[in-house]
C-alpha cells in the first residue's frame, strides 16, 4: 500500500476529506462591532479559502463574555452572533467546504476593560502573566496584565456550562463540528500548567487535578456533538502567553491519554518550534516535536501545525507522524493554498501588519495563482 499523501483522503469523524491541507484557527479580529458577530466579509474570507472537502478551523471564538482579551474577535454566545457564523458556515458550504469552529475562554490572557462591568479577568489561579509580556487595553494601551480573580470552585460548572453553551451554538449556526482551544496559554492551559494553577481543590495540584477541566470542559461538549465531531488542540511546550510548564511530559501524557479513552474527531497540536500564536516568525531549533512524542498515545487522527510548507507537511504525513497538517499564516495570504502545494507553485508570502484587525486589505485581497499568472 502506498504511504498516505497530503493528497489522499482522511477519515475524521462522520466526514471524508478530499485532502490533508487544513486551515488553522486564525484570529483575525475583523468582527462587527460591537456585535462581535461574524459578517458579510469575514464570510468572504473563509469562502476563499474552501475547498470541496477541506477542512477549514475558523478562528478562536469566545464562549462567553468574560472569554474576551483581544477587539474585534467575534464571539459564539448571541443570537447575532450565531446568525453571523450561520453565513460563514453556509458560504463555506456552498463551496463544498467542511468547517470547525474553535471554541475559546482566555482566561487571565485579558485585561478589565475589556472585561463586563470592568471587573478582573478570571482564570485557575490569582497568578499574573509575567511583566516581560505585555496585555492591550481596549482602548490600545501597552500595559502589564492584572493579577486576574481565581475563579472559585462553584463557578468551575458555570464556566463549563458555558463551552456547552458555545458548542450549542456552533451546531445551530450550522457547523460542522467544533475544536475546543486547550493551547496557547489560554485558560484550559492556564488550569493544565502549575505555573497558573495553584489551585488546592480538585482542578489543582495534582496532574490528574489539573487535567480535570480540560476534561470536563471535552465531556460536556461531547454532551452536544458526540465525540466524533469534537476536536482538542493543545500546545505542550508552548510557551505562547506566559505559558510553559517545567516537565510537560507528565501533564501531557495524561491529558493525551485522558482525551484519547474519549473517541473524538482528532488531537491537533501546534508544534513547539512555532511560536504558538504566530506573532513572531521564530524557528526554534532543537526543541521537542509534539507529533512524534505524543503519536504513541493517540490512537485517533492527529493534525499538526507550525512552520510547515507543501515538502515537511508531505513528509510528516508520509512517514505516518500527523495525518493531517493545519497551515496558519500561509493560508492566510494563500487563498488556494491547498492547489499551490499539490500543484507546487510558488506561496504569495503574507503581510505581519494586516494579520491583526482592518478590512478586506491582507483579508480577502490576497490574489488565487492563477490571478497572479494573468497579472
Ligand atoms: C494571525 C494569527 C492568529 C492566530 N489565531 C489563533 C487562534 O485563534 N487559535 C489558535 O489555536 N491558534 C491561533 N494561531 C496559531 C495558528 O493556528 C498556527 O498554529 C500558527 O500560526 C503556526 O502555524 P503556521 O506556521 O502555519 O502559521 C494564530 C496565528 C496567527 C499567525
Amino acid at each position: 500500500m502506498n504511504p498516505p499523501s497530503l493528497f489522499s483522503p482522511l477519515q475524521i469523524g462522520p466526514y471524508q476529506l478530499k485532502h490533508r491541507v487544513v486551515m488553522a484557527p486564525l484570529t483575525r479580529m475583523r468582527a462587527a462591532r460591537p456585535s462581535l458577530a461574524p459578517r458579510p466579509l469575514n464570510a468572504e474570507y473563509y469562502a476563499q479559502r474552501a475547498t470541496p472537502g477541506g477542512l477549514l478551523i475558523a478562528e478562536a471564538s469566545p464562549v462567553v463574555a468574560t472569554g474576551f482579551g483581544n477587539p474585534g474577535v467575534p464571539g459564539v454566545y448571541t443570537d447575532a452572533q450565531v446568525a453571523g457564523w450561520r453565513e460563514v458556515v453556509d458560504a463555506v458550504h456552498a463551496r463544498g467546504g467542511l468547517i470547525f469552529l474553535q471554541l475559546w475562554h482566555v482566561g487571565r490572557v485579558s485585561h478589565s476593560s475589556f472585561q463586563p462591568g470592568g471587573a478582573l479577568p478570571v482564570a485557575p489561579s490569582a497568578v499574573a502573566i509575567a511583566p516581560e509580556f505585555k496585555a492591550m487595553t481596549a482602548d490600545g494601551k501597552v500595559v502589564d496584565y492584572e493579577t486576574p480573580r481565581a475563579l472559585e470552585t462553584s463557578e468551575i460548572p458555570v464556566m463549563i456550562e458555558s463551552y456547552r453553551q458555545g458548542a450549542k451554538n456552533a451546531l445551530a449556526a450550522g457547523f460542522d463540528g467544533v475544536e475546543i482551544h486547550g493551547a496557547n496559554g489560554y485558560l484550559i492551559e492556564q488550569f493544565l500548567q502549575s505555573k497558573s494553577n495553584i489551585r488546592t481543590d480538585q482542578y489543582g495540584g495534582s496532574i490528574e487535578n489539573r487535567v480535570r477541566f480540560l476534561i470536563e470542559v471535552t465531556e460536556a461538549v461531547i454532551g452536544v456533538w458526540g465525540a466524533n465531531r469534537v476536536g482538542v488542540r493543545l500546545s505542550p511546550y508552548g510557551i505562547a502567553n506566559g505559558s510553559g510548564e517545567a516537565d510537560p511530559m507528565p501533564l501531557y501524557s495524561h491529558a493525551i491519554t485522558s482525551l484519547d479513552k474519549l473517541g473524538l474527531a482528532y488531537l491537533h497540536f501546534i508544534e513547539p518550534r512555532a511560536s504558538g500564536t504566530g506573532r513572531a516568525d521564530v524557528d526554534w531549533k532543537n526543541v521537542p516535536s509534539a507529533m512524534m512524542l505524543y503519536r504513541p498515545l493517540w490512537s485517533g487522527v492527529l493534525i499538526s501545525a507550525g512552520n510547515f510548507n507543501g515538502a515537511s507537511a508531505q513528509s510528516a504525513v508520509a512517514e505516518g507522524h500527523a495525518d493531517a497538517i493545519a497551515f496558519g499564516r500561509f493560508f492566510i495570504s494563500n487563498p488556494d493554498l491547498p492547489r499551490r502545494l499539490q500543484r507546487g507553485y510558488p506561496l504569495t508570502p503574507y503581510n505581519r501588519a494586516t494579520f491583526y484587525g482592518g478590512e478586506e486589505r491582507g483579508y480577502t485581497d490576497y490574489p488565487v495563482h492563477d490571478e497572479l499568472a494573468r497579472a
